[in-house]
């Protein structure tokens, strides 16, 4: 008996732990400060998508730092016509996964999502044939 609560709750963390792995640190904060409400990795909401945002600065440490003091106290002459982003008052390490987020991870989910789409227009292709 006693093994097999040990055994549950093992299986719960583990759930719980693997859960949590699932999305990188930066993406946990990016929706934690609500960052989605104005931003998204692909297309232009209030803000930049990440892709441009990436395209613009590149992905170097040097990059992540300038986009990281940018989230803190962004300026908004960089684009122009563009509303204004609020500044965040948060902890650099977490303006660094952000922007380690916005610069890479965010993008290089995309380009992942962008190949299975593609499989499945062959799929459709093919199956198009036999019609
Ligand atoms: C209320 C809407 C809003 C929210 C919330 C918001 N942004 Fe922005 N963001 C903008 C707008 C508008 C711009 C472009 C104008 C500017 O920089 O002020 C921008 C620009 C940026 C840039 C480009 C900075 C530059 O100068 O090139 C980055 C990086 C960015 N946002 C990341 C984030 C992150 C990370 C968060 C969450 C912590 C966030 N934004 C939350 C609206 C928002």
């Amino acid at each position: 008996m006693k093994n097999l609560v040990v055994f549950f709750c093992l299986s719960i963390f583990f759930i719980a732990f693997s859960e949590e792995e699932k999305y990188s640190k930066g993406e946990q904060l990016f929706h934690k400060y609500n960052c989605s409400s104005c931003h998204a990795p692909d297309r232009r909401v209030v803000g930049p998508s990440f892709l441009e945002i990436s395209k613009r600065y590149g992905t170097s440490k040097k990059a992540i730092e300038k986009v990281a003091k940018l989230i803190i106290k962004p300026n908004p002459a960089n684009w122009p016509g563009m509303a204004y982003m609020p500044p965040f008052d948060i902890p650099w390490e977490d303006a660094i996964e952000l922007a380690k987020y916005v610069l890479i991870d965010s993008v290089k989910n995309l380009k992942k999502n962008q190949k299975k789409e593609n499989i499945y227009d062959e799929y459709i292709d093919l199956d198009s044939q036999f019609h």
